[in-house]
Parts: structure tokens; C-alpha cells; sequence
């Protein structure tokens, strides 16, 4: 096995509101990403997947903060790295990030001849030429006309666009990239072609990709290894074959049973009933027992454990029921013949 190139040590973090009220978006999260992995973070909106993401590189909104953990970079630890650290040592260099709302990350009004002139000048020695001659590399490694460089962002399409902010991810090289919802924006079959992209980044190029959306068949079709996240907590994580065919955690169960086939990549996450709870305080329970089928009175007694499943350190699953499940899932699965019950939005 690898170095991990990215890893979480029992990270927690919060934003601070204006009444006194915080939101402990992440609490106690443990993963790591090994080198040349694609990993796939998912779960439903608001779990903390784009807080985790933004940690990485430093980019948390002002009144979010790291309150605990580690996270560590290539064997750094960076959670207490200053604005100007992540600036001259990770930020683009090792780690650039596709952004969630990314149609709007792209200079309206330069170029995109020049935004990569500047996006030298600021990171790099190379040269105008030089600079110009790597974007346009770049736009043939995500299917883009050459000849389309000196253009404004505005005379592409959304597709377009997207690719293009891709070739700007990879510019300087980095060797972790984060792709927060890469596809959301885009219709079907341009989210097939930003994932083959995507996809053929891992062969050609030295990288590692986090991969973050709320599309589980999206992570199984195209990632090594995952996560699946629900109110602030990691659920379950593990190669994407373990959690595939062995999921041990009540919603990674749940979820897989709402996405029977991988042949249907463009099914929506399934709404599970009920709601994650508001985290005004940290949780010191296990933030899916309200909606869990299988919840007992032990599971609000305390933030769940790690579970290693079956001897295999890279699976864990944070259920006190992990051990269980397989056993209690059949069961409830067969005596329910479809999972209507339990899933408020069918498929
Ligand atoms: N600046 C902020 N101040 C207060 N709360 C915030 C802030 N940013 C995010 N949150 C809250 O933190 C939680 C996690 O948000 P985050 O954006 O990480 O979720 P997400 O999983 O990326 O969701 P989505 O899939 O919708 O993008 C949510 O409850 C969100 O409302
Ligand atoms: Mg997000």
C-alpha cells in the first residue's frame, strides 16, 4: 500500500453565527486518501462535504475553524497553517481545487489566454509563451479546440467552461485535486463527458482526485476508494468494492439499496425520511439514528466508534451495530418488499 497523500485525523469544525448558535459541520472525521486514489465523498446536502473540502486548502469561510484533529498533507500538518502557508505551499501547486459553483470562478473579462499568463506570473517561472503553450496543452487534455485559447469564458458553453476550469486545475501540476460537485451544473450527457475527463486523468497524469457529490453511482463508477458522510459524521469508508459489496453502515445500506444498479449513473441520491438533525452543539450521538430502521437507545449514548470490518483496517464503519448489519439488513430488507417504507422518494 501507498502513503496516503491526504489524511484526516479526527477533525472537527465549526463555523461560528451570529447568535450563539454554532454549527458543528464536521465532527470527528477520519479518512485518507492514498497516493494516485480517486476518492468519492458523498452524502446529502449539508452533511459537510464542501466544509471538508475547503479545510483542505485553507479556504473555510471567516467564521469557520478547524477546532480539533489533524489533517495532513504529503506527512505536513496543515490544519494550523497561516493564509499566507496555504498560499505559497498547497494552494494550486499540491492541491487545486474544481469548485462547487465553479461556472463563476472564471475572469468574466480576460481571456483565458490570460488568465493563464497570470496565473503564471503568480506561481510559476514560466514565461508568457510558456504559459500560453501549457493552456493550451491543457485544452487538448480535456477536448477543447486550441484554437479557442484567446477566448472569453462567456463565448463557451457551460461544458465548455467546466473543462476549462479542469485545464486550470491542473496548470501548476498539483497532485491532489479536489472536484466539489464537478457535474452538478451540467446536463446529462455533459456529466458523462466531464467524468470521462475526469477519468482519463488517472491514467495520464500522477494525481489523486477527491471527489465530492451526492451521487453515489458517480462515486462507484468512477472512484478507487470513498466515504459516505451523513450530518457531520464519516459513516462508512473504504475501497469503493468493500463498501459496494459489504456497506455495514445503515445509510451507506440504505442508500445502496436505492441505487440497486451502477447502469443507472444518472439516478438522483435518494431522499431517506426524516432529517438530519440542526447541529447547534457537537453531537455526542450517531447523527443518522433518527432515521435509522435499526436504531437502538445505545446509538444516542455516545458519537459512534470506528468499526473495523471484517479485519480489514481500510473498511470502517461508525456503527455500534456494524457487526450486525449484514445480518439485520437482509432481514429487514426481505420483509419489506421494496424499501418505500423507508425511502420517502423512490427511485
Ligand atoms: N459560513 C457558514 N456559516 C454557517 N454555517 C455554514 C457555513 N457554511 C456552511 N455552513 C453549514 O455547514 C453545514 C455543512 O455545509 P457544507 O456546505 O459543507 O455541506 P455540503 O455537504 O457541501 O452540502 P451541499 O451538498 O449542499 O453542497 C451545513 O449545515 C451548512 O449550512
Ligand atoms: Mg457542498
Amino acid at each position: 500500500m501507498t502513503e496516503p497523500i491526504l489524511e484526516f485525523e479526527d477533525v472537527s469544525i465549526k463555523y461560528r453565527t451570529r447568535g450563539d448558535e454554532d454549527v458543528h459541520a464536521v465532527n470527528d472525521a477520519t479518512f485518507s486518501i492514498e497516493e494516485h486514489d480517486y476518492f468519492g465523498l458523498v452524502g446529502e446536502s449539508g452533511c459537510g462535504k464542501s466544509t471538508i473540502a475547503d479545510a483542505i486548502v485553507g479556504g473555510l469561510d471567516d467564521n469557520g475553524e478547524v477546532v480539533s484533529g489533524t489533517i495532513t498533507f504529503e506527512g505536513q500538518e496543515i490544519q494550523n497553517f497561516s493564509e499566507s502557508q496555504f498560499n505559497e505551499e498547497l494552494r494550486w501547486k499540491e492541491v487545486s481545487v474544481i469548485p462547487q459553483s465553479s461556472m463563476n470562478s472564471l475572469d468574466p473579462v480576460m481571456k483565458l489566454s490570460d488568465q493563464a499568463i497570470e496565473m503564471a506570473k503568480y506561481h510559476t517561472d514560466l514565461g508568457k509563451t510558456e504559459a500560453v503553450d501549457r493552456l493550451r496543452e491543457l485544452f487538448d487534455v480535456v477536448g477543447i479546440p486550441e484554437s479557442r485559447i484567446h477566448d472569453y469564458p462567456h463565448q463557451f458553453s457551460g461544458g465548455m467552461q467546466q473543462r476549462t476550469i479542469i485545464a486550470f486545475a491542473l496548470f501548476l501540476r498539483p497532485s491532489l485535486i479536489i472536484a466539489d460537485e464537478p457535474t452538478t451544473a451540467l446536463d446529462v450527457i455533459m456529466q458523462d463527458q466531464i467524468l470521462d475527463h475526469i477519468n482519463r486523468l488517472k491514467d495520464d497524469w500522477d494525481i489523486s482526485m477527491l471527489l465530492i457529490t451526492h451521487d453515489i453511482s458517480v462515486v462507484f463508477e468512477n472512484c478507487d476508494s470513498m466515504a459516505v458522510m451523513h450530518g457531520g459524521q464519516i459513516a462508512e469508508a473504504g475501497s469503493v468494492t468493500d463498501v459496494f459489496d459489504r456497506p455495514r453502515h445503515p445509510y451507506a445500506i440504505l442508500l445502496q439499496n436505492a441505487f440497486p444498479d451502477i447502469r443507472y449513473p444518472d439516478r438522483e441520491l435518494a431522499i431517506i425520511e426524516g432529517h438530519p438533525p440542526q447541529l447547534t452543539e457537537k453531537p455526542d450521538y450517531c447523527t443518522f439514528a433518527d432515521r435509522c430502521p435499526w436504531a437502538i437507545s445505545d446509538c444516542y449514548a455516545g458519537a459512534p466508534p470506528a468499526k473495523t470490518i471484517d479485519g480489514n483496517e481500510a473498511h470502517r464503519a461508525w456503527c455500534i451495530r456494524a457487526d450486525e448489519m449484514d445480518e439485520l439488513a437482509s432481514d429487514h430488507l426481505e420483509s419489506t418488499a421494496d424499501v418505500s417504507n423507508v425511502l420517502e422518494d423512490g427511485l
